[in-house]
């Protein structure tokens, strides 16, 4: 074999690993991989979709958007765009995307940020994130054509509520609290351990209750600083999903670089009933794709890396 070709054979499929470290719903690592010559197809695997959480698939396609990203950073690192054909063949709506080599490009360190980002379910601390860092994660999330909402100070009680009531349906229903079960507490390198989770205290807006037992400290932090951010979607549409997911990916990328800690909030989302109260708080524009709380870490220590299912187990040659 030709030596380029190996080597861009080689970038593909280094990027298409490396996208195994993405964050996705419950840790559920909802795709596959499939390398096809120069070329790597994203298919969504509906096997490891959450039905009572996420019967939309709404959720597992961000979670998929989110691995996109991972394999576009990946390959920017080494000095290449992407060609990206997002959702390409309308027969098929599960191959998310056909991923290879394009342009060169000028390399940028964003990709360090992989292995270092986290979920961080901890307080942060009573300082906010500067005004420039958060016009710059709107920035990169308007480049993928979402848009990131600051909630604003008088908005954060009734976002608050939102939150609360979400979770109370959640725990009430047996559908939820099945996916739960299931997505917790295996041994297969995915789901949700207790390592990652924090004790549930009183928090400005409460953390998901996973019903497992607390392995990481919250430490000191008051959540004093933190700014909560929607991502929102002009359309509610799988494309708009996928979308979200890069958005996602990328924003939270930016923010580990700029030394800021993240974590997701989901189920404003989940709940049908309350994804549309959270649309009428944004004033009725846009489409609520997920949350997230964005803010200074208190602590040195990051939390622990989570789990993930093995490179053999999620990519296949042909
Ligand atoms: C679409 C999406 C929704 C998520 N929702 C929540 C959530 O509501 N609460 C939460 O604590 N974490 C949430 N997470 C974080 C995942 O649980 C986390 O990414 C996964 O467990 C892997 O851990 P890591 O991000 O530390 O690698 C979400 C992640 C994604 C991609």
């Amino acid at each position: 074999m030709n030596h380029d070709l190996r080597a861009e054979l080689d970038l593909v499929a280094e990027a298409s690993i490396a996208a195994l470290r993405a964050p996705s719903i419950l840790n559920s690592q909802p795709w596959r991989w499939r390398l096809n010559g120069d070329q790597a197809e994203l298919w969504a695997d509906r096997s490891r979709q959450l039905t009572g959480l996420d019967p939309d698939g709404r959720l597992l396609l961000l979670s998929c958007g989110a691995a996109l990203n991972h394999a576009v950073v990946t390959l920017r690192a080494a000095g290449y765009s992407a060609a990206v054909g997002r959702r390409p063949d309308p027969a098929h709506p599960d191959l998310v995307a056909r991923f290879g080599r394009g342009e060169c490009v000028a390399a940028d360190a964003l990709a360090e940020a992989i292995e270092r980002r986290h979920t961080d379910r901890r307080p942060f601390g009573d300082e906010r994130p500067g005004e420039a860092v958060l016009e710059e994660l709107r920035e990169v999330a308007g480049r993928h054509g979402v848009h990131l909402q600051i909630i604003r100070d008088e908005q954060v009680t009734a976002f608050a509520a939102a939150v609360a009531h979400a979770g109370e349906i959640e725990r009430d229903d047996a559908r939820f609290r099945t996916d739960l079960r299931t997505w917790t507490n295996r041994a297969h390198g995915d789901g949700v351990t207790g390592q990652s989770v924090v004790a549930t205290t009183r928090r400005t807006v409460a953390p998901r209750d996973f019903a497992l037992k607390a392995g990481l400290a919250a430490g000191t932090g008051t959540d004093r600083g933190t700014v909560y951010a929607l991502f929102v979607t002009d359309g509610d549409e799988p494309r708009d999903w996928l979308a979200a997911g890069e958005a996602l990916s990328e924003v939270w990328l930016t923010l580990t670089a700029r030394g800021l800690a993240a974590s997701p909030i989901s189920e404003v989302v989940e709940v049908p009933g309350v994804r549309l109260a959270l649309r009428r708080l944004l004033g009725g524009v846009g489409n609520p794709a997920v949350a997230m709380r964005i803010g200074v870490p208190v602590q040195e220590t990051r939390p622990p890396a989570t789990p993930r299912r093995s490179p053999s187990a999620t990519l296949t040659a042909g």
